[in-house]
Protein backbone atom coordinates (compact mmCIF):
# COMPACT_ATOMS: atom_id res chain seq x y z
CA UNK A 1 0.00 0.00 0.00
CA UNK A 2 1.16 3.46 -1.31
CA UNK A 3 0.04 6.91 0.31
CA UNK A 4 0.96 9.76 -1.30
CA UNK A 5 0.20 13.14 -0.47
CA UNK A 6 0.72 16.70 -1.31
CA UNK A 7 3.62 15.59 -2.84
CA UNK A 8 5.81 18.64 -4.31
CA UNK A 9 9.47 18.81 -5.49
CA UNK A 10 11.29 21.56 -6.48
CA UNK A 11 14.66 21.37 -7.65
CA UNK A 12 17.63 24.29 -7.35
CA UNK A 13 18.92 24.36 -10.77
CA UNK A 14 22.68 24.51 -11.20
CA UNK A 15 24.09 27.65 -13.25
CA UNK A 16 24.33 24.55 -15.97
CA UNK A 17 20.48 24.04 -16.34
CA UNK A 18 19.46 27.74 -15.60
CA UNK A 19 21.72 28.05 -18.68
CA UNK A 20 19.35 25.47 -20.29
CA UNK A 21 16.51 27.02 -20.15
CA UNK A 22 15.34 29.93 -22.01
CA UNK A 23 13.32 31.87 -18.90
CA UNK A 24 16.88 31.67 -16.21
CA UNK A 25 14.36 30.82 -13.61
CA UNK A 26 16.34 29.60 -10.23
CA UNK A 27 14.19 26.73 -9.64
CA UNK A 28 11.75 24.09 -11.40
CA UNK A 29 9.07 22.75 -9.39
CA UNK A 30 8.84 19.75 -11.05
CA UNK A 31 5.60 18.09 -9.59
CA UNK A 32 3.00 20.41 -8.04
CA UNK A 33 1.41 18.81 -4.72
CA UNK A 34 0.20 15.61 -5.81
CA UNK A 35 -1.98 12.78 -4.00
CA UNK A 36 -2.72 9.12 -4.64
CA UNK A 37 -2.86 5.64 -3.34
CA UNK A 38 -1.97 2.40 -4.78
CA UNK A 39 -3.48 -0.81 -3.43
CA UNK A 40 -1.78 -4.19 -2.54
CA UNK A 41 -3.14 -6.62 -5.50
CA UNK A 42 -2.92 -3.45 -7.89
CA UNK A 43 -0.81 -2.31 -11.01
CA UNK A 44 -1.04 1.75 -10.81
CA UNK A 45 0.24 3.36 -13.72
CA UNK A 46 1.80 7.17 -13.85
CA UNK A 47 1.22 8.35 -17.36
CA UNK A 48 2.69 11.31 -19.09
CA UNK A 49 4.73 12.98 -21.23
CA UNK A 50 8.43 13.82 -20.74
CA UNK A 51 8.96 16.04 -18.13
CA UNK A 52 5.58 15.72 -16.31
CA UNK A 53 6.92 14.53 -13.22
CA UNK A 54 7.09 10.60 -13.60
CA UNK A 55 10.55 9.70 -12.57
CA UNK A 56 10.52 12.49 -9.90
CA UNK A 57 7.61 11.05 -8.38
CA UNK A 58 8.93 8.15 -8.30
CA UNK A 59 12.32 8.59 -6.93
CA UNK A 60 10.33 10.23 -3.95
CA UNK A 61 8.61 7.51 -3.28
CA UNK A 62 11.83 5.28 -2.99
CA UNK A 63 13.30 7.85 -1.36
CA UNK A 64 16.03 8.05 -3.46
CA UNK A 65 15.58 12.35 -2.86
CA UNK A 66 13.31 13.78 -0.16
CA UNK A 67 9.89 15.74 -1.35
CA UNK A 68 10.36 19.60 -0.95
CA UNK A 69 6.66 19.34 0.75
CA UNK A 70 4.19 16.30 1.33
CA UNK A 71 4.05 12.89 2.51
CA UNK A 72 4.79 9.68 1.70
CA UNK A 73 3.87 6.30 3.36
CA UNK A 74 4.87 2.89 2.19
CA UNK A 75 2.97 -0.20 3.82
CA UNK A 76 2.45 2.63 6.88
CA UNK A 77 6.19 3.37 7.04
CA UNK A 78 7.19 7.50 6.98
CA UNK A 79 9.29 8.08 3.90
CA UNK A 80 10.59 10.93 6.01
CA UNK A 81 11.53 9.42 9.29
CA UNK A 82 11.60 5.67 8.55
CA UNK A 83 13.48 5.42 4.89
CA UNK A 84 15.01 2.45 5.85
CA UNK A 85 12.09 0.53 6.76
CA UNK A 86 10.69 2.00 3.76
CA UNK A 87 13.20 1.30 1.24
CA UNK A 88 13.57 -2.46 2.55
CA UNK A 89 9.44 -2.72 1.70
CA UNK A 90 10.77 -1.96 -1.93
CA UNK A 91 12.60 -2.17 -4.77
CA UNK A 92 12.89 0.51 -7.85
CA UNK A 93 13.44 -0.48 -11.08
CA UNK A 94 15.01 1.66 -13.99
CA UNK A 95 16.24 0.66 -17.30
CA UNK A 96 19.23 2.48 -16.50
CA UNK A 97 21.14 0.07 -13.82
CA UNK A 98 24.32 -0.50 -14.96
CA UNK A 99 26.16 -3.89 -13.63
CA UNK A 100 29.62 -4.91 -13.26
CA UNK A 101 30.40 -6.40 -16.88
CA UNK A 102 33.58 -8.22 -15.34
CA UNK A 103 31.16 -10.39 -12.98
CA UNK A 104 28.53 -13.19 -14.22
CA UNK A 105 24.99 -13.15 -13.25
CA UNK A 106 25.24 -15.65 -10.14
CA UNK A 107 28.25 -13.72 -8.65
CA UNK A 108 26.33 -9.94 -8.78
CA UNK A 109 22.73 -11.51 -7.85
CA UNK A 110 24.69 -13.10 -4.95
CA UNK A 111 26.45 -10.20 -3.66
CA UNK A 112 23.08 -7.83 -3.74
CA UNK A 113 21.10 -10.52 -1.76
CA UNK A 114 23.81 -10.40 0.75
CA UNK A 115 23.89 -6.59 0.89
CA UNK A 116 19.50 -6.51 2.00
CA UNK A 117 21.03 -9.06 4.65
CA UNK A 118 19.80 -12.26 3.04
CA UNK A 119 20.72 -15.93 4.23
CA UNK A 120 22.60 -17.72 1.65
CA UNK A 121 19.40 -20.49 1.58
CA UNK A 122 17.14 -17.50 0.58
CA UNK A 123 19.41 -16.37 -2.37
CA UNK A 124 19.89 -19.90 -3.61
CA UNK A 125 16.43 -20.12 -3.71
CA UNK A 126 15.03 -16.86 -5.27
CA UNK A 127 18.06 -17.23 -7.93
CA UNK A 128 16.74 -20.51 -8.99
CA UNK A 129 13.43 -19.12 -9.39
CA UNK A 130 13.96 -15.43 -10.76
CA UNK A 131 16.55 -16.69 -13.08
CA UNK A 132 13.95 -19.75 -14.32
CA UNK A 133 11.12 -16.68 -15.03
CA UNK A 134 13.65 -14.59 -17.19
CA UNK A 135 15.39 -17.09 -18.80
CA UNK A 136 19.08 -16.29 -17.20
CA UNK A 137 19.83 -19.80 -15.78
CA UNK A 138 21.78 -20.89 -18.64
CA UNK A 139 23.91 -17.56 -18.89
CA UNK A 140 24.26 -18.23 -14.65
CA UNK A 141 28.09 -18.34 -15.15
CA UNK A 142 28.32 -16.16 -18.11
CA UNK A 143 30.43 -12.73 -17.91
CA UNK A 144 27.60 -10.26 -18.25
CA UNK A 145 29.90 -8.23 -20.68
CA UNK A 146 29.01 -11.17 -22.45
CA UNK A 147 25.45 -10.93 -22.38
CA UNK A 148 22.92 -10.23 -25.20
CA UNK A 149 21.07 -6.14 -24.56
CA UNK A 150 17.62 -8.27 -23.12
CA UNK A 151 19.28 -10.47 -21.21
CA UNK A 152 21.46 -7.85 -19.31
CA UNK A 153 17.77 -6.17 -18.75
CA UNK A 154 16.22 -8.87 -17.52
CA UNK A 155 19.38 -9.74 -15.47
CA UNK A 156 18.97 -6.44 -13.90
CA UNK A 157 15.49 -6.93 -13.02
CA UNK A 158 16.28 -10.17 -11.15
CA UNK A 159 19.02 -8.24 -9.03
CA UNK A 160 16.43 -5.46 -8.29
CA UNK A 161 13.89 -8.14 -7.16
CA UNK A 162 16.26 -10.55 -5.11
CA UNK A 163 14.81 -9.68 -2.04
CA UNK A 164 11.33 -10.15 -2.67
CA UNK A 165 10.26 -6.71 -2.31
CA UNK A 166 6.45 -5.85 -1.12
CA UNK A 167 5.94 -2.95 -3.61
CA UNK A 168 7.79 -2.33 -6.54
CA UNK A 169 8.42 0.65 -8.36
CA UNK A 170 8.97 0.55 -12.37
CA UNK A 171 10.05 3.69 -14.36
CA UNK A 172 8.96 2.78 -18.17
CA UNK A 173 9.18 -0.55 -17.63
CA UNK A 174 9.09 -1.47 -21.15
CA UNK A 175 11.31 1.09 -22.36
CA UNK A 176 14.33 0.38 -24.69
CA UNK A 177 13.16 -3.67 -24.39
CA UNK A 178 12.74 -5.67 -27.36
CA UNK A 179 9.33 -6.98 -27.61
CA UNK A 180 10.13 -10.65 -26.15
CA UNK A 181 11.86 -9.48 -23.05
CA UNK A 182 8.99 -6.70 -22.66
CA UNK A 183 6.37 -9.57 -22.61
CA UNK A 184 8.42 -11.14 -19.85
CA UNK A 185 8.27 -8.37 -17.76
CA UNK A 186 4.90 -7.68 -18.26
CA UNK A 187 3.53 -10.79 -17.83
CA UNK A 188 5.84 -11.02 -14.34
CA UNK A 189 4.66 -7.90 -13.22
CA UNK A 190 0.89 -8.87 -13.54
CA UNK A 191 2.09 -12.17 -11.41
CA UNK A 192 3.49 -9.93 -8.76
CA UNK A 193 -0.09 -8.33 -8.44
CA UNK A 194 -1.16 -11.74 -8.15
CA UNK A 195 0.55 -12.50 -5.39
CA UNK A 196 -0.75 -9.64 -4.01
CA UNK A 197 2.06 -7.39 -4.33
CA UNK A 198 1.81 -3.20 -5.16
CA UNK A 199 3.02 -2.13 -8.06
CA UNK A 200 3.83 1.42 -10.09
CA UNK A 201 4.62 2.18 -13.52
CA UNK A 202 5.09 4.93 -15.36
CA UNK A 203 5.03 4.84 -18.47
CA UNK A 204 4.07 6.95 -21.72
CA UNK A 205 3.38 4.06 -23.88
CA UNK A 206 -0.85 4.08 -23.40
CA UNK A 207 -1.24 0.62 -24.61
CA UNK A 208 1.25 -0.87 -22.15
CA UNK A 209 -0.54 1.49 -19.25
CA UNK A 210 -4.15 -0.11 -20.73
CA UNK A 211 -3.36 -3.62 -21.06
CA UNK A 212 -1.06 -3.74 -17.73
CA UNK A 213 -2.79 -1.17 -15.23
CA UNK A 214 -5.95 -1.21 -12.84
CA UNK A 215 -5.86 2.32 -12.20
CA UNK A 216 -4.48 5.29 -13.63
CA UNK A 217 -2.94 8.70 -12.95
CA UNK A 218 -2.49 10.89 -15.77
CA UNK A 219 0.22 13.84 -14.95
CA UNK A 220 0.93 16.88 -16.79
CA UNK A 221 3.36 19.43 -15.95
CA UNK A 222 3.69 18.09 -12.27
CA UNK A 223 -0.19 18.20 -11.78
CA UNK A 224 -2.49 15.02 -11.78
CA UNK A 225 -5.02 16.18 -14.42
CA UNK A 226 -7.41 12.65 -13.98
CA UNK A 227 -7.39 9.73 -12.16
CA UNK A 228 -8.92 6.33 -11.69
CA UNK A 229 -9.94 3.51 -13.63
CA UNK A 230 -9.81 3.08 -17.44
CA UNK A 231 -13.90 3.58 -17.43
CA UNK A 232 -13.49 6.71 -14.97
CA UNK A 233 -11.00 8.24 -16.90
CA UNK A 234 -12.70 8.14 -19.96
CA UNK A 235 -15.81 9.53 -17.95
CA UNK A 236 -13.98 12.06 -16.81
CA UNK A 237 -12.69 13.27 -20.30
CA UNK A 238 -15.51 12.33 -22.45
CA UNK A 239 -13.40 9.80 -24.53
CA UNK A 240 -13.74 6.33 -25.53
CA UNK A 241 -10.27 5.04 -25.33
CA UNK A 242 -7.06 5.98 -22.86
CA UNK A 243 -4.83 7.14 -25.97
CA UNK A 244 -7.76 9.80 -27.16
CA UNK A 245 -8.44 10.70 -23.20
CA UNK A 246 -4.46 11.60 -22.94
CA UNK A 247 -4.02 13.77 -26.26
CA UNK A 248 -7.47 15.58 -24.64
CA UNK A 249 -6.10 16.09 -21.50
CA UNK A 250 -2.79 17.09 -23.31
CA UNK A 251 -3.99 19.52 -25.66
CA UNK A 252 -5.53 21.17 -22.63
CA UNK A 253 -2.31 21.59 -20.74
CA UNK A 254 -0.08 22.58 -23.18
CA UNK A 255 -3.10 24.72 -25.19
CA UNK A 256 -0.44 27.67 -25.80
CA UNK A 257 1.94 25.27 -27.86
CA UNK A 258 -0.22 21.93 -28.17
CA UNK A 259 2.12 19.44 -30.01
CA UNK A 260 5.14 21.41 -30.39
CA UNK A 261 7.15 19.64 -28.30
CA UNK A 262 7.07 20.86 -24.46
CA UNK A 263 9.57 19.92 -22.76
CA UNK A 264 12.20 17.33 -23.69
CA UNK A 265 15.19 17.19 -20.96
CA UNK A 266 13.88 14.51 -19.09
N1 LIG B 1 17.74 16.83 -10.73
C1 LIG B 1 17.03 17.72 -11.41
N2 LIG B 1 17.39 19.01 -11.42
C2 LIG B 1 16.66 19.93 -12.09
N3 LIG B 1 15.53 19.66 -12.77
C3 LIG B 1 15.11 18.38 -12.80
C4 LIG B 1 15.85 17.34 -12.12
N4 LIG B 1 15.19 16.16 -12.33
C5 LIG B 1 14.13 16.47 -13.10
N5 LIG B 1 14.08 17.79 -13.39
C6 LIG B 1 13.05 18.48 -14.19
O1 LIG B 1 11.79 18.20 -13.62
C7 LIG B 1 10.80 17.98 -14.63
C8 LIG B 1 10.21 16.58 -14.45
O2 LIG B 1 11.20 15.62 -14.76
P1 LIG B 1 10.94 14.06 -14.66
O3 LIG B 1 10.35 13.76 -13.34
O4 LIG B 1 12.21 13.38 -15.01
O5 LIG B 1 9.85 13.84 -15.79
P2 LIG B 1 9.39 12.51 -16.54
O6 LIG B 1 9.98 11.33 -15.84
O7 LIG B 1 7.89 12.55 -16.50
O8 LIG B 1 9.88 12.62 -17.95
C9 LIG B 1 11.52 18.17 -15.96
O9 LIG B 1 11.32 19.50 -16.37
C10 LIG B 1 12.96 17.93 -15.62
O10 LIG B 1 13.81 18.63 -16.49
MG1 LIG C 1 11.18 9.80 -16.54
Amino acid sequence: MIQIKGLKKTFVLSKKQMAANKDKQKYKVAVKGIDFDVKDNEIFGLLGPNGAGKTTTLRCLATLIQPTEGSIHVNGFDGKTEGEKVRRELAFLTNELKMDTHFTPDYTTRFFGRLHGMSEADIERRITQLFDIFGVTPYRHTKIGDLSTGMKQKLAIVVSLIHDPNVIIFDEPTNGLDIITAKAVTDYLTSLKQQGKTVIISTHMMHVAEKLCDRFAIIMEGEIKAIGTLEEILSQTGESNLDDAFFNLYADTYSSDAFSGGDNHA
